[in-house]
């Protein structure tokens, strides 16, 4: 049996591959619905990293000697990875940052530097705090304008309310590709393209969406777009900014120090060009080599296999939940991919979480580190349950038995 691209996707053959699994949880089986925070890793990340540094480990970019090539090699092969993963032009156009919360912090720092008082950033109500706090630097330090699109009853981004945000002083639009607590997939094409006929430029925060489905910045024709490397089967401390040419080359570096100069003078500088004009000092070099074995890894899945289980993984969850009185899930979206928040009566959501470990099950619960849109939905704290391809419909069970335990003890 194989979970290979040229097979039907077959989850126990994906799951073997995650030697996590191996382990139990209380005498229980794992069952881990906890990869919107972070994903497990394959065998195969986990061998590239250890062969990184069993093997082959120098600095990258300064040596001239055997092993300070191999890992430049390495090191560049990762970033043409996420390119490939993109379908970015070039590998020019991705930057190395330690996720995605870095990639928006460099562009709120740099591309931020430009906007004055009084110059507006559209934003939605469904933003991960990784994409709201950068821009209220701004708004503290510059006296820029948020502008806040509400959100559906369902959870989508009101697109009438986003059509009428725009100004004469929108400097650019930042959103999330997909909501890492309802799930939701937001419609990044239209979100683009409605901005690009104001001649607004646009961010896109992939975390969840790069996780769940294809994606084509290309196609999305988006000025930014930030992926984390930890969510998508890859190690932690790696991310990646992808960004269109002229933005690179026109907006300021984000730090300063070693590999992001051309040259030094005591009276000016001058910077190297892009990616490596964003990457100050010495790489997670070792985390960016299990990026590019996680990316090339999932390369040969069966994607299309993948989402069409994760979807099925939702749709018998949200099943089983409709039988729960006094439940209510957050974010009920069609276009929603397997990430499921609900509210359990008064019940409250941290309890949940720590009876549901008893049964090995894995969830979050808390804000969802996004607070705007969990007071949306008055909602002071939820529990999340969030699918990978790895999980199965035994999973499901187990979860949904647990949770009526669980429910019988709290209320
Ligand atoms: N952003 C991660 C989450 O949603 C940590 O849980």
């Amino acid at each position: 049996m194989t979970s290979g691209k040229e097979k039907n996707f077959d989850p126990l053959a994906f799951k073997s591959e995650f030697p996590i699994f191996e382990r139990t949880i209380r005498d229980k089986p794992l069952v881990y619905l906890d990869s919107a925070a972070s994903a497990q890793k394959p065998r195969a990340v986990i061998d590239a990293v250890t062969q990184a540094m069993e093997h082959s480990f120098a600095n990258v970019h300064r040596g001239l000697h055997t092993m300070a090539n191999e890992t430049t090699e390495a090191f560049e092969g990762a970033r043409a990875e996420v390119a490939r993963f993109l379908n970015a032009p070039s590998a020019d156009n991705i930057v190395f940052t330690r996720g995605t919360t870095e990639a928006i912090n460099l562009v709120a720092s740099s591309f931020g530097a430009e906007l004055e008082a009084g110059d507006e950033i559209i934003l939605s109500q469904m933003e991960h705090h990784s994409n709201i706090v950068p821009w209220h630097f701004l708004r503290e330090r510059q006296g820029v304008v948020l502008k806040w699109v509400p959100v559906t009853e369902d959870g989508r981004i009101d697109m009438d309310a986003y059509a009428e945000a725009f100004s004469d002083r929108t400097k650019l639009v930042t959103m999330t590709h997909m909501s890492n607590v309802t799930g939701t997939r937001t419609d990044g094409e239209k979100i683009v393209s409605m901005a690009h006929d104001k001649g607004v430029p646009v961010l896109l925060d992939g975390s969840q969406s790069a996780v769940h489905g294809h994606v084509d910045v290309q196609a999305l024709d988006v000025d930014f777009f930030a992926i984390t490397g930890h969510k998508i089967y890859g190690p932690t401390g790696i991310g990646a900014l992808y960004a269109k040419s002229e933005q690179l080359n026109r907006i300021r570096p984000y730090q300063g120090g070693g590999e992001m100069i051309a040259e030094v003078f005591e009276d000016r500088v001058v910077y190297a060009d892009a990616p490596a004009k964003f990457e100050a000092g010495t790489p997670p070099i070792i985390d960016a080599i299990g990026l590019g074995a996680a990316l090339k890894w999932l390369d040969t899945q069966d994607r299309d296999g993948m989402e069409a289980h994760e979807r099925a993984l939702l749709d018998k969850t949200m099943t089983g939940l409709a039988e729960f009185e006094d439940l209510r899930v957050i974010g009920t979206a069609q276009n929603k991919a397997s990430i499921i928040t609900f509210v359990m009566g008064k019940a409250h959501a941290h309890d949940a979480a720590q009876l549901l470990d008893r049964y090995g099950v894995a969830v979050r619960a808390g804000h969802h580190c996004a607070q705007p849109l969990m007071r949306r939905f008055d909602a002071s704290s939820s529990v999340r349950a969030s699918y990978a391809a790895y999980n199965t419909m035994d999973d499901v069970e187990t979860f949904l038995d647990a949770l009526r335990s669980v429910r019988g003890i709290l209320m």
